[in-house]
């Protein structure tokens, strides 16, 4: 199949990250002014989520009708996919009659057993290993509030997760150094690091990491379908809240990101979520305007 997915940040090149961002500021400033532009007129796409989800369904729903498409949610209760029905069957039977498929699930095997028996581009929303769609909104944010974040210091605190390994191919399309701050056992897949060749630094302390960063950033410390994990984690991470002390470490003017939902009082305490140098908010809402850019980049 020769369709153009978004499974990965490295599945597009930095120029075309780069002009999606200003496509998506673009896309915003547009909005803002009522100005009507649905260059997605006829065009459907499927949404199957096999995990919740607030912003990324709201997001790509809004998204699709303000382009002037449709979108249909699929949740995995309500298709065979949920009963059994292969993978590869139900990509080559949604995609024959859609443009375009998101797919938010377990396994990144699943993702690219999708796309590959898929005739209409797929875009990632997110899996145990990546969460692409994430991080476009949240270099928009970046370079609405600051400009390039190219040679800048970036400091992802807690689980080297799904968002982490974003992050770091964040770093190698985007040109920043990423200090991560995780316990031992929670390092970042190795092969995802050593493919940032340098970029990447870790660390053992939460302090290590965030010293004279520009932009720190956490997620939650038990991702979903970690939930029985849960209590062991909240012992295994107390060592990397995001406080004001360890924000106090970074650079004067760094920002504070989390890609929601967040948990106030684990990886981040309230006074950052709420305080002044979180720009969560903004970043939550870029999600819709930084997909737009992507569905008129892959369905347009
Ligand atoms: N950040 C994010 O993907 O949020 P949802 O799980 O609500 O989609
Ligand atoms: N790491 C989190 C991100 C949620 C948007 C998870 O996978 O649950």
């Amino acid at each position: 199949m020769t369709s153009r997915h978004f499974l990965s940040l490295l599945d597009f090149s930095s120029d075309e990250l780069l002009a999606l961002i200003t496509n998506a500021i673009d896309v915003k400033q547009r909005l803002k002014q009522g100005v009507l532009h649905t260059p997605l007129q006829g065009k459907v796409l499927a949404m199957i989520f096999e995990k919740s989800s607030t912003r990324t369904r709201v997001s790509f729903e809004a998204g699709m009708s303000q382009l002037g498409g449709h979108s249909m949610f699929l949740s995995d209760r309500d298709i065979h996919l949920g009963r059994g029905e292969p993978i590869e069957d139900s990509a080559r039977v949604i995609s024959s009659m859609v443009d375009g498929i998101i797919i938010r699930t377990f396994g990144h095997e699943r993702v690219l057993a999708l796309a590959a028996h898929s005739s209409a581009p797929v875009i990632n929303g997110l899996s145990d290993l990546l969460h692409p769609c994430q991080l476009l909104a949240d270099m928009q944010t970046w370079f609405e509030l600051r400009g390039s974040i190219e040679g800048a210091t970036v400091a992802w605190i807690g689980d080297g997760n799904n968002m982490c390994h974003s992050y770091i191919n964040a770093a190698i399309r985007f040109g920043f150094n990423l200090n991560i701050g995780c316990p031992q056992n929670h390092a970042p897949d190795s092969s995802i690091i050593d493919s940032a060749r340098g970029r990447v630094k870790i660390f053992h302390t939460a302090a290590e990491a965030a010293r004279h960063a520009h932009l720190l950033v956490t997620d939650v410390w038990a991702s979903m379908g970690q939930e029985q994990e849960q209590d062991e984690r909240l012992k295994i991470f107390s060592e990397f809240q995001v406080s004001a002390e360890l924000m106090a470490l970074a650079d004067a003017d760094a920002l504070f990101m989390h890609c929601l939902p967040a948990h106030r009082g684990e990886e981040v305490t309230a006074s950052v979520l709420d305080g002044e140098q979180s720009v969560v908010w903004q970043e939550a809402e870029n999600r819709l305007h930084a997909q737009k850019a992507l569905l008129e980049a892959l369905l347009g």
